[in-house]
């Protein structure tokens, strides 16, 4: 298909959205008012058709935006809504803890449950909570070096780990430079940040061979350039060469939590110092959660003593991580909910056999059609891939990305009631996904692929 054939059909894709959806469209017009970039977050402008879809409501995985219409959510607020909307249990705790104290200063005995289930699913046996996954990781970076002394980040190239300053950093040519409209916020990356190619391990070996990386901060599958797999060995021999550099290794898996109830930490048997999850785990109410090994506690522990030996001590020690609602009764209630009621063993089973199916009937698809994707598959988590094969790097996946076959595709889907992630193509099942909605899914992705040129033809680039 020519580049100018895609580029007419995606302008009938953006007219026809544009028709479909008056009231949204005049919420955000009238939001550049009051917010920087029209709607309360800035990513919300991201999503195909130029202006986000207005929700009025939403229930299991399903929303109605204030035109009326109906979607089957596979985006799920990018896995903060992975527990399905206003999943009951959660939705219970939730208002119960709000009518008896959302946030004190004071524990609850709900605690004692969440930390025990924390580490029951992820192995790692002291936890704290903050307030996001990227408050997590920095409360992770802090302790690394506080423990280590020293001071480099390493990251792999194209990962996302939230607003972590240090992960603020890519690879251009082999070399380090900032990420795409990030600006460097008077942070020292040059010294601080170090980046290489996942699934490098030479570049790995190389970069930890000064012995000056403090963490390696990572996901076990990388999932925000499309989904990267870990090649065999990868993890382990990442695992092997921190130990022997002195480098901590930090597992996030914020979003690799779809990989089952304990992760890939829990279901691959991985050994990491420090652990972040988040998103998820809170139903909704803004949660993350940072795990230490009993190793990694006790070297904090020599700085900063486990008990205070003199309340009478005024001046507060605040560590220089965490907040005030971080840890509040209403977190700590809506994790339990989260975790005994929402993320258990069956709900699991159902959601990856959820996204089996839809993995293998989206590959048979392609394969009829001979259109040359790949379907990535982290658990509950899909991910359709322009490109032949699973790739091992994020400049991999850079160089195969066609910007205007992604955003027809993902307008595609919204003008027939479907919502994948906006940033890539991934497809998330929660506890109430059900079998109709993805088959809802099949049926258009089928639609959408008989739509476009088959086999190879997909090459020629819209400009
Ligand atoms: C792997 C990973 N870590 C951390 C974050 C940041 O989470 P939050 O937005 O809760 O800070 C994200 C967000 O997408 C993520 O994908």
């Amino acid at each position: 298909m020519s580049g100018q054939a895609l580029n007419d059909w995606l302008a009938r894709e953006e007219a026809d959205f544009v028709a479909r959806h008056p009231n949204s469209r005049a919420s955000f017009a009238a939001g550049h008012a009051h917010y920087l970039y029209g709607a309360p977050s800035h990513w919300m402008r991201r999503w195909a058709g130029g202006f986000p879809l207005y929700a009025a409501s939403a229930a299991g995985a399903s929303v109605r935006c204030v035109d009326g219409l109906e979607y089957a959510d596979f985006c799920l607020g990018d896995t903060g809504g992975m527990c399905g909307h206003g999943a009951p249990a959660v939705t219970a705790a939730i208002a119960a803890q709000l009518q008896r104290g959302a946030t004190l200063m004071l524990p609850t005995q709900d605690a004692a449950w969440v930390g025990a289930e924390l580490t029951r699913r992820f192995g790692l046996p002291y936890w704290g909570f903050t307030t996001s996954a990227s408050d997590a990781n920095r409360a992770a970076i802090r302790i690394a070096r506080m423990v280590t002394g020293r001071e480099v980040v390493l990251v792999f190239n194209g990962c996302y780990h939230g607003s972590v300053e240090e992960a603020h950093v890519a690879l251009a040519a082999g070399r380090m430079v900032m990420r795409t409209g990030v600006h460097p916020n008077a942070v020292d990356h040059a010294r601080v940040s170090r980046v290489v190619e996942f699934n490098d391990l030479g570049a790995l070996e190389a970069a930890l061979r000064p012995r000056d990386v403090a963490l390696v901060l990572a996901e076990p599958c990388m999932t925000n350039y499309g989904m990267i797999e870990a090649a065999p060995g990868f993890l382990s021999a990442l695992r092997a060469l921190t130990r022997s550099s002195g480098t901590l290794l930090l597992f996030d898996e914020t979003h690799t939590l779809s990989a089952g109830p304990g992760g890939y930490t829990a279901r691959d048997g991985l050994e990491p110092d420090l652990f972040v999850v988040g998103k998820a785990v809170g139903g909704g109410i803004p949660v993350g959660l940072y795990g230490l090994s009993a190793e990694l506690a006790g070297r904090l522990w020599e700085q900063v003593p486990r008990r205070s030996d003199n309340v009478r001590v005024r001046q507060s020690s605040h560590l220089g991580f965490g907040g005030t609602l971080a840890g509040s009764a209403l977190q700590v209630a809506a994790v339990r909910a989260v975790l005994a009621e929402v993320f258990t063993e069956e709900n699991f089973a159902r959601m990856l056999a959820l996204a089996d199916a839809l993995a293998a009937r989206a590959r048979a698809i392609l394969h009829a059609r001979r259109i040359p994707w790949f379907i990535a598959q982290s658990g509950a988590r899909v991910e359709t891939m322009m490109a032949p094969g699973m790739p091992r790097t994020a400049s991999e996946v850079a160089r195969g990305r066609d910007p205007t076959l992604e955003t027809l595709f993902h307008l595609y889907m919204i003008n027939r009631g479907i919502l994948i992630t906006p940033f890539h193509s991934m497809l998330l099942m929660c506890p109430a996904t059900t079998t109709a909605e993805v088959e809802r899914y099949l049926a258009v992705f089928e639609e959408f692929c008989a739509a476009l040129p088959a086999s190879g033809a997909l090459t020629e680039r819209a400009t």
